[in-house]
């Protein structure tokens, strides 16, 4: 809650297509936050706390046969866990929640991927999460077939055809464009120290904005 004790801390989500650099990035901007004196935790949805991590096996083993309906759902257990033990928990105790996919997957996935009611599911997402949403998040905007050429170990999500990925990156972008404040478009073509700059520059943006920044930085000001 805001109001007492430290302020809260900044919710930063990572998303892309599969192969895109998110927990490439993730760890760097973690790794970054540290050294510069940013309490900071790394999250990866599906899962974050020993139930979601099961779940997470469910959903990303390609011998099972999971039909939409039950994706969908499995996927939103996972984050209501992850939320309400990890996420809500670290924010409210000042520290910087950087998560490498979040709500906006769900959307661009389950909705434009495969075709669910973008709208129920929304309406399902403020279920699971109590209505949270990243302060930040960074779409890392890739071809699909450029994501999928660098991975070397394929799961049950990436076994789907080039033209569900399509549709799901299409999803990011027109997600991204209806809420430009939030979500922050970044080619993910450049290489990782050029992306990671840009990433570092947003996020320490956000921070200072919200005071935390200066603080660690300990360069006082008003
Ligand atoms: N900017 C980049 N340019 C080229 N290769 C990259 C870049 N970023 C990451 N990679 C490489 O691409 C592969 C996928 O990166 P990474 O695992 O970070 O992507 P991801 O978005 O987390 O993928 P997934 O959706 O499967 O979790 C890794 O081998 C990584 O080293
Ligand atoms: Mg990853």
């Amino acid at each position: 809650m805001r109001g007492e004790g430290p302020a809260r801390g900044l919710f930063v989500s990572l998303e892309g297509v599969e192969g895109a650099g998110k927990t490439t990035q993730a760890r760097m901007l973690v790794d970054h936050l540290e050294r510069v004196g940013i309490r900071s935790v790394l999250l990866r949805e599906p899962g974050g706390t020993p139930m979601a991590e099961a779940v997470r096996a469910v959903l990303l083993d390609s011998r099972f046969s999971i039909c939409p309906e039950a994706e969908t759902l499995l996927f939103l257990a996972a984050r209501a866990q992850n939320t309400a033990e990890r996420i809500r928990p670290a924010l409210e105790s000042g520290i910087t929640v950087v998560c490498d996919r979040y709500s906006d997957s769900t959307v661009a996935y389950q909705g434009y991927g495969r075709g669910a009611d973008v709208e129920i599911i929304r309406g399902l997402l403020c279920y699971a999460t109590g209505g949270l949403w990243p302060d930040v998040t960074i779409l890392l905007d890739l071809d699909p077939s450029q994501g999928l050429a660098r991975q070397t170990v394929r799961n049950r999500m990436e076994d789907e055809p080039l033209q569900f990925h399509r549709r799901v990156r299409e999803g990011y972008l027109a997600e991204a464009e209806a809420a430009p404040e939030r979500m922050r478009v970044l080619d993910a073509a450049a290489s990782p120290e050029i992306l990671h700059g840009t990433i570092v520059g947003i996020v320490m943006g956000e921070l200072a904005r919200s005071g935390q920044g200066r603080r660690a930085a300990g360069a006082g000001g008003p």
